[in-house]
């Protein structure tokens, strides 16, 4: 039975920042971000989206009726999660109107927790093949204001529904998988903020690159030449391209050729997004599918890297006319409908959290356009309002 991707959905925040601008303002050469980091624009998240409107935002875009009854597991990968105890995917699941007869859990393990998901997923649908089965991504990246992180941000969820007979991508078994505990990156119980070893969070992405890719060459006897593309989780398109390069002598001139351009294809979206964690390998892929028309049957190698840290190495296979199940229309509508903000406004966005003390807030909602957001917090509970009920 073939199990894999059918269907994918995306959400950003409403409003981004110029990278030039902000390079600018933080004293730094532009060309730094948009050549050195590679990122032309940074969603920001205003005080009325967190993981949990993000995710129900992008899943909005997908699902019908027939998902809404045949959906019965939840799967919500965050490291942006907003409770230590209920799942985000709880309240996904209510806000959605799914049914109720479905299972609903949270899974962490930084970047890497939606693929983590999706493996669930393939699981669950191999035993029960009438099963679909909702997989987020989302997250908030936050490094801090004039941090070396801080031009690695960025806000956004994807949103996949796993099922048999799979329309966009059939994923195949022989993954590969690697877990090591290092401090590259992470975000103590106490910190709204990520702490981060930049240059070594550098070097044990590709590093975990180079291993799994050796092991996948290994147990699935494929080459570089079997990869139409390869996707990776970027925390910034440049890090990818970094981890590509490593292994190109291996290919001939016309393979080398063909997975740097379609690595370019396949940044199109994060470049003007911003890291969101999660989701980044997802949004990639979708960014490579919705900008270019692949043959049917492409293998497309994918990376999914999450700091502390888990790496794996997979491929997906395109199903016949798994173009015709994108959305490429919504999402440059998406796109071109954001408003820029200045740096000084994104800085006050920025710094307008959720009081940490619990104490009651209301938000003007009236100013995020998207369907799902956060409209305060009452009794320590968050406030959610879905404005198409
Ligand atoms: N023109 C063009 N390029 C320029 C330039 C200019 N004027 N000035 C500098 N550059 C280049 C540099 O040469 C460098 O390129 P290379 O890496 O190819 O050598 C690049 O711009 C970045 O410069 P620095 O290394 O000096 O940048 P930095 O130290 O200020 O910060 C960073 C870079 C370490 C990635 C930092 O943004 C950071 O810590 N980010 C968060 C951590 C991260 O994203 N790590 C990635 C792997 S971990 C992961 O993937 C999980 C996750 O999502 C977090």
């Amino acid at each position: 039975m073939k199990i894999g991707i059918d269907k994918i959905g995306f959400y950003t925040p409403h409003i981004f920042v110029d990278m030039e601008k902000l390079a600018v303002a933080r004293n730094v050469e532009p060309a730094k971000f948009t050549i050195g980091i590679g990122q032309s624009q940074m969603s920001v998240a205003p005080a009325t989206q967190d993981s949990v409107t993000l995710a129900a935002n992008a899943a909005l875009e997908i699902i019908n009726d027939e998902d809404r009854e045949k959906i019965d597991f939840v799967i919500f990968g965050s490291e942006s999660g907003i409770d230590h105890s209920k799942s985000g995917a709880v309240y996904v699941h209510h806000l959605l109107g799914l049914n109720p007869n479905a299972r609903a859990v949270e899974l962490k393990q930084a970047c890497y927790a939606a693929t983590a998901g999706i493996q669930m997923a393939k699981g669950h649908v191999a035993l029960n093949p009438e099963s679909k089965v909702l997989v987020l991504g989302t997250d908030i990246a936050r490094y801090g204001l004039n941090t070396s992180g801080e031009s690695t941000q960025g806000a956004g969820a994807v949103a996949m529904i796993i099922s048999a007979n799979p329309r966009i991508m059939e994923l195949d078994n022989q993954n590969v998988y690697l877990t090591n505990d290092i401090m590259d990156f992470w975000r103590p119980i106490y910190s709204d903020k990520a702490f981060v070893d930049g240059k070594f969070s550098n070097e044990q992405y590709i590093l975990f690159f180079n291993k799994v890719w050796e092991a996948y060459k290994d147990k699935s006897g494929l080459e570089l030449k079997d990869m139409e593309a390869i996707c990776y989780h970027l925390p910034y398109t440049k890090m990818g391209l970094k981890a590509l390069r490593t292994v190109l002598d291996d290919a001939p001139e016309e393979v080398k050729e063909r997975l740097l351009e379609n690595y370019q294809i396949s940044t199109i979206y994060n470049r003007n997004v911003g890291n969101i964690y999660t989701g980044s390998l997802y949004l990639s892929l979708l960014s490579l599918l919705e900008n270019k028309e692949l043959k049917d049957s492409s293998r497309i190698g994918m990376f999914s890297y999450g700091s502390g840290a888990v790496g794996e190495f997979f491929t997906g296979i395109l199903q016949p006319n798994y173009r015709q199940h994108l959305n490429l229309e919504g999402h440059q509508q998406l796109f071109n409908s954001r408003q820029e903000v200045s740096v000084e406004e994104y800085e006050r966005i920025f710094e307008e959290t959720l009081p940490a003390d619990g104490s009651d807030i209301e938000f003007d909602i009236s100013r995020d356009p998207a369907t799902i957001v956060l409209s305060g917090s009452l009794e320590n509970k968050r406030q959610y309002v879905n404005k198409n009920r």
